[in-house]
């Protein structure tokens, strides 16, 4: 067997299955390799894709990082109460309880930044707090970096604010509301930093993205700087560290799937992905002599529904998964030469399409090191945490 795939599953040959596999020199070269990308530029740790509170904080701990970019509010209370004091919070939220415990501590709210991109989230926010009267909420305004080609839209749906018009309505509705206070702006090129270098069209995409977003951004964050004392500019993910980095009208960049390098990032061209995230399943019958079938295992990625996002087989090699089933919510048949090597009760390692959801299937992950001693993390979710 080979390196790392026997040390991994001789160091969990104890732990029941399925379990959570972090290859521990994998996930330190793949930290140092964010760093080296981000090439001086700040990295804000990106939460969703981590799930670990412990790694979250061991990554904070490397020189290179500082801040997370979180996800929903109420995780963002649970770590400004854990004693986080730099966290940006990269999507609105509705969450009315939430807000109301950020508002009741002074320490939160200095510690937590919320996500906004019109007059009505304003509206809501207002609305759901009840009241004005509280210490101003910070606030990020979120610029949509989506490309436009004719009535082609290329990236994710998100804000409403593009242009350096736009940005300027919002940042001055927010300097004339009293309990908010702009302190950011915020790029997430999707169509760049989450998508493989898999054809020749999508290079160009990125490379008209990328055109697009070196005029655009500077131009909105002068823009915004009329109205607002800015303290960050943050923009980027861990497909586009080299190329968004170099932009000098941002503060920081973001990654998080980096450490992970689950399978949606196999194919970039300015990187080299080096898998550090797995799970094992139990062989656990056998309907013919080239497929084994295992227990539990289907845990496809979010997103479109499309062959990259369910799971791959990794080890042994050359199993792949069965057109018709698939990976199944309690069965996932396996075929190739290589189940015929596969007794009952062996174990195949899969791959996850993307980083921190594969975290949500699990109490705890068992990093291993290179000497395969192993160190099992709770999980958001082994430690009774579920944020949507
Ligand atoms: C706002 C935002 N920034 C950055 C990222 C990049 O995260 P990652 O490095 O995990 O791909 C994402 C991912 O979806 C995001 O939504």
């Amino acid at each position: 067997m080979s390196e790392p795939y026997d040390r991994l599953l001789r160091a969990t040959a104890d732990l029941p299955a399925p379990c959570a596999i972090l290859d521990g020199p994998a996930l330190a070269t793949n930290t140092h390799d964010l760093v080296r990308r981000a090439g001086g530029v700040p990295v804000r740790v990106a939460s969703k894709s981590v799930r670990v509170r412990d790694l979250l904080d061991r990554t904070l701990a490397h020189d290179g990082f500082a801040g997370l970019m979180t996800y929903s509010l109420a995780e963002s209370v649970w770590l400004a109460d854990l004693g986080h004091d730099d966290l940006l919070l990269a999507y609105p939220t509705a969450d009315a309880a939430a807000l109301r415990d950020l508002v009741a501590s002074e320490q939160r709210l200095a510690a937590i930044t919320l996500m906004v991109d019109s007059v009505e989230h304003l509206d809501l926010l207002d609305a759901l707090i009840g009241t004005t009267d509280h210490p101003p909420i910070r606030l990020c305004l979120d610029v949509d970096c989506s490309l436009r080609v004719g009535p082609l839209h290329l990236g994710v749906r998100r804000s409403p604010v593009r242009t350096p018009q736009d940005a300027t309505a919002v940042a001055a509705a927010i300097a004339a509301r009293p309990g908010f206070e702009l302190v950011g702006v915020m790029f997430y090129d999707a169509q760049v930093a989450g998508l493989p270098d898999t054809s020749p069209a999508i290079r160009l995409v990125k490379k008209r993205s990328n055109d697009d977003l070196a005029e655009r951004r500077s131009a909105v964050v002068d823009a915004v700087r009329r109205h607002a004392d800015l303290q960050l500019v943050n923009a980027g993910g861990t497909g586009s560290l080299e190329v968004t980095g170099t932009d000098p009208s941002i503060t920081e960049l973001t990654a998080g799937s980096g450490l992970f390098m689950p399978t949606l990032f196999d194919r970039y061209d300015a990187f080299h992905a080096r898998p550090a995230a797995y799970y094992a399943l139990s062989v656990v019958r056998r309907p013919t002599d080239d497929v084994v079938t295992l227990f539990s295992g289907g845990y496809t990625a979010s997103g479109p529904a499309k062959a990259s996002r369910a799971p791959s087989p990794v080890w042994p090699d050359g199993l792949s998964l069965i057109g018709s089933e698939g990976a199944g919510e309690v069965q996932t048949p396996v075929k190739g030469a290589a189940a015929r090597t596969l007794r009952l009760g062996d174990r195949v390692l899969m791959r996850h399409a993307k980083a921190g959801e594969m975290c949500e299937r699990f109490d705890r992950v068992a990093l291993v090191d290179a000497a395969g001693d192993v160190e099992l993390l709770p999980t958001y979710r082994g430690e009774g945490k579920n944020f949507g």
